[in-house]
């Protein structure tokens, strides 16, 4: 029953130039095995968006943005709209990620314009949920991701649910080498699975991805990927260079194939 295609996507944050985005997607697109199985999905800064879109045409690696705004066009300096991602190739857009929420201000209530706005343009909003260690510590895990996760698809048709990707990324874990437990992150990651069964029903709740991230390499990536619910990875250093992403996506190939 499980068709869910594994997705491993590289958010690259604020790394590399276009010739070094160009000169990671020849490589990549020699190394990586495992396509077949896994979605794989590169992340660059805006600037490399458009570039990186012509040189991955007809390889099968899908294109993502970081972040987005709402609107289509207006007076928004320093903006990008998703009419504009579109153009420029993208088919992912992160929305909510825990950098955003901290350091640029993305409230629940932006998270959702911003994943209402991806969809109504038929792009796929990847949605950041996850909780601070102060948050971990305390015990308020399932109540933290529970806000980020009602709050961020309210307003949904269950189809728009069911085709969205989730990532659970633990903010303790993100850039700190910590990982959460296979077991943690599974259990974490099917309670937001019975959050969106509870919002829109069982069917959207069996096809809708989620993901894990935080510090995810290629040697705790098998772990993680034999786990029923965890539907692939959001990785960010471990995306940086070819022979690590590459070799993530091959043992989730294996793992989910
Ligand atoms: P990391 O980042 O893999 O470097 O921990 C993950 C993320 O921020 O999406």
């Amino acid at each position: 029953m499980l068709t869910r295609k594994a997705i491993i996507a590289g958010n690259w944050k604020m790394f590399k130039t276009v010739p070094e985005a160009l000169t990671f997607v020849h490589g990549f697109r020699k190394t990586a095995v495992g396509l077949d199985h896994v979605e794989a999905v590169l992340c660059p800064p805006f600037t490399a968006l458009a570039l990186m879109s012509e040189s991955l045409c007809g390889s099968g690696i899908s294109l993502g943005a970081q972040d987005v705004f709402w609107e289509d066009k207006g007076a928004f300096t320093g903006e990008v709209s998703p009419v504009m991602l579109k153009d420029a190739g993208c088919s992912y857009v992160i929305v909510g990620h825990s950098e955003r929420r901290q350091y640029f201000g993305d409230t629940d209530e932006k998270v959702n314009r911003k994943v209402i706005a991806v969809l109504s343009h038929a792009l796929t909003p990847i949605m950041c949920v996850g909780e601070t260690l102060e948050e971990r510590e305390s015990g308020v895990t399932k109540k933290v991701v529970r806000t980020q996760t009602t709050a961020g698809m309210a307003g949904l048709a269950p189809e728009q649910a069911a085709g969205m990707v989730i990532a659970y990324e633990p903010v303790w874990a993100i850039g700190t080498g910590r990982t959460a437990s296979d077991e943690d992150a599974q259990e974490v990651i099917a309670y937001i699975r019975s959050i969106v069964q509870e919002m829109f029903g069982a069917e959207a709740a069996g096809q809708v991805r989620i993901l894990y991230g935080g510090s995810v390499k290629p040697e705790n990536t098998a772990g993680l990927m034999s786990k029923v619910d965890i539907d692939g990875a959001l990785v960010g250093g471990a995306s940086l260079e070819v022979e690590s992403f590459a070799e993530i996506i091959r043992v989730t190939s294996e793992t989910k194939g």
